[in-house]
């Protein structure tokens, strides 16, 4: 299963919505180029700045260099890999452009690279463009005097629902327009955001009403249990998690352990090739950092579960706990947690992770140190595993 964000990205000028002013600009810097030698794109998530730049880059022919935060961690890399991009042109392609994406990204351990782009723009020999979602924050200041910023708008909704319902024909498939309203409003203008929640809606077959976020009271796990696998599936179901503080590997658990207790035949098959699908979303989370894939997984697992039973299931049943997958689980996690607090100790004394993962134990009584907590940025739940250990 591709991601629609994926197969129906821009490929054309044409096919960027709703940002024509911004496009305009964009092609005016270029073409005076090197009046002006640096551009700051600065807008919302999912609006199409990285897009823009991919875009304008094919119809000139030119090739993108891409710069990131991780070039910035040590000056040889600076001088050796990024100098001689920005002086030598392009081997095959008939121009260059140079991309800093995501310049807010940068964490406070590259700050110093930022006044370092900056010296850069005055070097290079090829326009550079920056893309930000908070050109305003206070660490980019330096960029800010150095780079013209073009602001870009949140996607008008009416432009978002033309481009959606041009998606759904194409894919052949339907959704009711109240829930398209619904999740166009609820994405404020992020396209990328509604790309994808109308595309998990629609994997659900017959698309229900979809209320998204809505913290109640707790509920135990047992209670979830219940209602997805013996209540009528409802949209109430797509926030039953929300109820409670079990991370959602652990919930798919339990469901996964469980399933068979109330599930027959194709019931059975059906949940499971839905868990699976969240499955894979979650391997997206991982891989991508992009959590809003977690919704896909929470309604996959919540809604997409309680809708594969044939007929509601009045009764008792005692559901177990899932033991032994569980202690896998809960070991895995604490692995977690040491590879975390490895990865951010590797970076500031730089000696491996994996290193740093085989000596933990003698390294553990600097790493319970708060002062070292502190700068090493560590989290309340790293913190809490160092003080089990
Ligand atoms: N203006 C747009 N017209 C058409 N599709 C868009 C537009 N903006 C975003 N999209 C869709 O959203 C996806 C993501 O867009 P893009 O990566 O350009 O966003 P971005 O502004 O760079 O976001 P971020 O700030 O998170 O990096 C695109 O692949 C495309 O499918
Ligand atoms: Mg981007």
């Amino acid at each position: 299963m591709k991601n629609w964000t994926e197969i129906y990205r821009p490929k054309k000028l044409e096919d960027i919505r709703g940002q024509d002013l911004a496009l305009a600009h964009v092609k005016k810097f270029l073409k005076e180029f090197p009046k002006k030698k640096a551009l700051l794109l600065n807008g919302p998530p999912g609006v199409g700045k990285t897009t823009l730049v991919q875009v304008i880059a094919n119809s000139m022919e030119a090739e993108i260099f891409e710069i990131n935060a991780s070039d910035f961690r040590n000056k040889d890399s600076l001088n050796e890999r990024l100098k001689p991009a920005l002086e030598q042109a392009s081997l095959v392609h008939k121009s260059k452009i140079i991309l800093v994406d995501e310049v807010d990204g940068i964490s406070a351990v590259d700050r110093g690279g930022l006044t370092e782009i900056v010296k850069l723009i005055e070097l290079s020999n090829f326009p550079i463009i920056a893309t930000a979602n908070n050109a305003w924050a206070r660490k980019l200041a330096p960029l800010r005097k150095a780079m013209q910023t073009i602001d870009l708008k949140s996607i008008e909704d009416s432009i978002a629902k033309t481009l959606i319902l041009e998606i759904l024909a194409k894919e052949n498939k339907k959704l009711k327009p109240e829930l398209l309203d619904k999740i166009v409003k609820s994405a404020r203008g992020d396209m990328r955001a509604i790309i994808n929640d109308v595309q998990s809606v629609s994997l659900l077959g017959e698309n229900e009403d979809v209320e998204m976020n809505e913290r109640n009271k707790e509920t135990d796990i047992f209670h979830i249990l219940k209602q997805v696998f013996q209540e009528k599936a409802d949209e109430s179901m797509l926030s039953l998690f929300d109820k409670t503080d079990m991370p959602l590997e652990e919930i798919a658990l339990w469901i996964e352990d469980n399933i068979p207790l109330v599930y027959q035949r194709e019931e059975l098959a059906k949940a499971y090739e839905r868990l699976s699908r969240a499955d894979i979303f979650k391997g997206r989370i991982y891989k991508q950092q992009y959590w809003r894939f977690m919704v896909y997984q929470n309604i996959l697992m919540s809604y997409g579960i309680a809708q594969a039973k044939n007929y509601n299931k009045a009764g008792f049943f005692k559901y177990k706990k899932p033991d032994r997958v569980l202690k896998i689980w809960l070991s895995n996690q604490k692995n977690e947690k040491k590879k975390s607090i490895s990865e951010k100790y590797s970076n500031k004394v730089h000696v491996g992770t994996k290193r740093i993962m085989q000596d933990f134990k003698i390294i553990l009584p600097i790493l319970k140190n708060p002062t070292v907590q502190k700068e090493l940025r560590l989290d309340e739940e790293e913190i809490a595993y160092l003080s089990r250990n």
